[in-house]
């Protein structure tokens, strides 16, 4: 196919919610592709999407997936494939991609990698020291004080980052990294980095080389309790646009953050071709960038996407192939977006699974239930099958009416162990 038309068939790697709103948005396409998912999960499956039971680390079994599916594109949700070279093997094969290469996914795979660009080119981020031994990394400890952060290198599914409140915390953060082997490899370096305060913010771009597009501001909440309390989760709700942002601000992150991080990782000589989500937070010297991650956020994506007003496939499409100068991003006016994430109770801890699940029957217009952890038992029966479950997205003209709409549909949602938080959206509420 040639590069300015569209491609038909989309294969969308993942099980979860971020893989669900892609599939979602991507359907609405003016070209009307194809969809298949790998593995996929029976909400994609109820949009339309054909999925194949191949596992998303499955490397080998995604390319031949593809090749035999004849499928034009791969769009590729969490970072593990990518870390593990799925782009570089369909590359390999002739099979356009959208996602970064392996030594793309390393700005997500290795925090040391990301802190020394960041250092490297002057960017905005807290100060940080990096360990593979215990004593020296006590001493570094003990000269900065508490609080602090403990980061292991690589990829920990979130849980790799501990916010230590003490030097005791802390010590045994580190303790458990490097000696309790807790992380596997993942752990045999830390960071240990100054705790900084503010608000956070999700900054999603669509990344194409040198050229750029930054996507609606939102805001995730990452503890489980309500208030910010309790352990960090893969992030139980999210809202879109995150006022916080204001628009001088949003130039100033373009300005210190976002330019120069696509310019640093070209730079770096790195092509990269997927999205970089750059975690901020905004404290009172100005935004700090806290991570790069290599993808779109999951519950993120579930507020994003359903607010532009452009062609999904198009963007990812067009990033992919190099030729995203000139995009048109457009964002619906007026508009405002909530996911509300429904889990297991016991999550981020152990869970039970397979409670049965019954959504309500038509759903409100404004709503949409994105599925995450989400299985089909014996009989057909939709069951829980993970410990983030749903996420219950409603847009609207605003932030009030989105999250009226979306706690109507949480609380008629049908499911013993369902727990979600009561709060997402309130610091834009107190704010308002
Ligand atoms: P990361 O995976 O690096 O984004 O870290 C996960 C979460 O830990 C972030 O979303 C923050 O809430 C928190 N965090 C990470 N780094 C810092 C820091 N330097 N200061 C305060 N909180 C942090
Ligand atoms: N919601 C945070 C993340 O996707 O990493």
């Amino acid at each position: 196919m040639d590069q300015t038309s569209l491609p038909h068939s989309v294969l969308v790697v993942g099980s979860g919610g971020r893989e669900h709103a892609l599939v979602r948005a991507m359907a609405a396409s003016p070209s009307a592709p194809d969809i298949l998912a790998a593995p996929g999960n029976p909400g994609m499956a109820a949009d339309g999407a054909e999925c194949h039971a191949v596992k998303a680390d499955d490397i080998a079994g995604l390319v031949t997936l593809a090749q035999s599916q004849a499928i034009d594109f791969v769009v590729v949700g969490s970072e593990v494939p990518l870390a593990l070279g799925l782009v570089d093997a369909l590359l390999a094969v002739g099979i356009p991609a959208y996602g970064p290469k392996a030594d793309g996914g390393e700005l997500e795979a290795s925090k040391v990698l990301t802190k020394q660009i960041l250092l490297k080119y002057g960017l905005p981020t807290a100060p940080a020291g990096i360990f593979e031994q215990v004593e020296p990394a006590l001493d570094y400890l003990r000269a900065r004080g508490a609080p602090i952060v403990v980061k292991a290198d690589g990829l920990a599914a979130g849980k790799g980052v501990i916010v230590a409140q003490s030097l005791d915390e802390a010590e045994a953060a580190v303790r458990d990294m490097l000696e309790g082997n807790k992380f596997g490899a993942s752990g045999s370096r830390v960071l240990i980095e100054d705790c900084l305060t503010g608000e956070e913010t999700s900054i999603l771009v669509v990344v194409s080389g040198h050229d750029y597009v930054t996507l609606p501001t939102s805001q995730d909440h990452k503890r489980i309790g309500e208030g910010d309390t309790g352990p960090n989760t893969g992030g139980m709700g999210t809202y879109s646009p995150a006022e916080v942002v204001t628009p001088e601000l949003l130039a100033q992150i373009d300005r210190e953050i976002v330019l120069p991080s696509v310019e640093a990782i070209a730079n770096e000589g790195i092509d990269f071709r997927g999205t970089l989500f750059i975690g901020i937070m905004l404290t009172t010297a100005g935004p700090s960038v806290l991570e790069y991650n290599t993808r779109f956020g999951d519950p993120e994506t579930q507020v994003v996407l359903p607010r532009l007003g452009c062609d999904v496939l198009e963007l990812l499409w067009r990033a992919a192939q190099g030729t995203l100068a000139g995009f048109d991003l457009q964002v619906k006016e007026q508009s405002a977006a909530m996911c509300v994430v429904i889990a297991a109770a016991g999550y981020p801890g152990d869970y039970p699974k397979g409670d049965p699940i019954n959504l309500p029957d038509p759903l409100p217009a404004s709503v949409a239930v994105i599925q995450a952890g989400t299985a089909h038992d014996t009989s057909g029966q939709l069951v829980s099958s993970g410990g983030r479950v749903l996420g219950v997205t409603a847009v609207s003209t605003d932030l009030q009416s989105a999250a009226d709409a979306a706690y109507a549909t949480c609380d008629a949602i049908e499911m013993t162990t369902k727990v979600f938080r009561r709060d997402i959206g309130a610091r834009q509420f107190n704010r308002a």
